[in-house]
């Protein structure tokens, strides 16, 4: 099948659909500038996560730690959302049972939904509809390794002494980056809603993500042991391109708007 003819495929899977699970990674935010993980210029091919994202880390070295965090979000802050983040943002906006689930820490899903809502004045339902479940948390907040109160972060930091590191407004303990280490649980709640999204789901469309990282990696897998179907969209393949419905070898921007942009029950793609 040609690539035109995969993408109008896609395009009418998804119009089809009653309920879409969206699930992105680092792939997506690749085209805003965002590095990924595993790829050739990935971070852990240059750091080692065991010294820098598990708890232990922080434990043993929290200034080191804050100062990877710092520079990552210096990073993403200077980055924008790309079409592909703006394409997904609208659609969850405006047609029913699109829900955005991310392992992205970026914050970028997040940023493309305020701009859609700030030009499409969504009502309360529909912007609450393109707000990104973030299963990883986001390196653009923090919280408090005592009372768990979650802040964001909006100025810079000053880690370069231990002394110096953020430190929790009412309970005075070290605040830590509100993202999910490895060795850690993902919310208890986020993971719910997501295997539940994914059991409703008619599509699980996967975007960016190497798909070897669980529990998540399991759940295109959960909607197609459901009846539902699975569209990856990857430059490269993926443990995920065996078994997907259609597997398109494609980046997101290239792929992605095109595919959304059809409403459902719109016109043919
Ligand atoms: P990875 O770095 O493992 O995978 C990124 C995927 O994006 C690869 O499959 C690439 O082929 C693909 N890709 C690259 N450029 C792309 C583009 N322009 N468009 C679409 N796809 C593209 O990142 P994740 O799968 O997100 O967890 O990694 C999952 C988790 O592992 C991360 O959330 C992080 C990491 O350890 C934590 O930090 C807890």
């Amino acid at each position: 099948m040609g690539e035109v003819r995969e993408l109008r495929e896609a395009a009418r899977i998804l119009k089809d659909a009653r309920s879409v699970l969206v699930l992105t990674g680092a792939g997506i935010s690749a085209e805003s500038g965002v590095p990924t993980f595993r790829g050739p210029e990935g971070l852990w091919r240059n750091h080692r996560p065991e010294e820098l994202a598990t708890p232990e880390a922080f434990a043993r070295d929290p200034r080191l730690v804050w100062e990877w965090y710092e520079w990552r979000r210096r990073l993403v802050e200077a980055c924008d959302p790309n079409p592909a983040h703006h394409a997904l943002a609208r659609a969850a906006m405006t047609r029913p049972g699109m829900r955005i689930l991310t392992q992205n820490v970026d914050g970028l899903h997040d940023r493309a939904a305020r701009e859609e809502a700030e030009r499409l004045r969504p009502d309360a339902e529909q912007a609450a509809a393109a707000t990104p479940l973030e299963l990883h948390g986001s390196v653009l907040r923090a919280r408090c390794t005592s009372c768990q109160e979650r802040v964001p972060l909006t100025e810079p930091l000053d880690t370069s002494h231990r002394d110096t590191l953020p430190r929790c407004d009412g309970c005075r303990a070290l605040l830590r980056p509100d993202v999910v280490w490895f060795g850690e649980a993902l919310d208890p709640a986020i993971l719910d809603e997501a295997f539940h999204l994914a059991e409703e789901a008619d599509l699980c469309l996967v975007i960016g993500t190497s798909a070897v990282v669980q529990p998540t990696a399991s759940l295109p897998r959960v909607t197609q042991s459901n009846g539902g179907r699975v569209i990856e969209i990857n430059p490269e393949p993926t443990p995920l391109t065996m078994t997907a419905d259609l597997s398109l070898r494609a980046t997101a921007v290239e792929a992605v708007p095109g595919i959304v942009a059809a409403p459902r029950g719109g016109a043919e793609a």
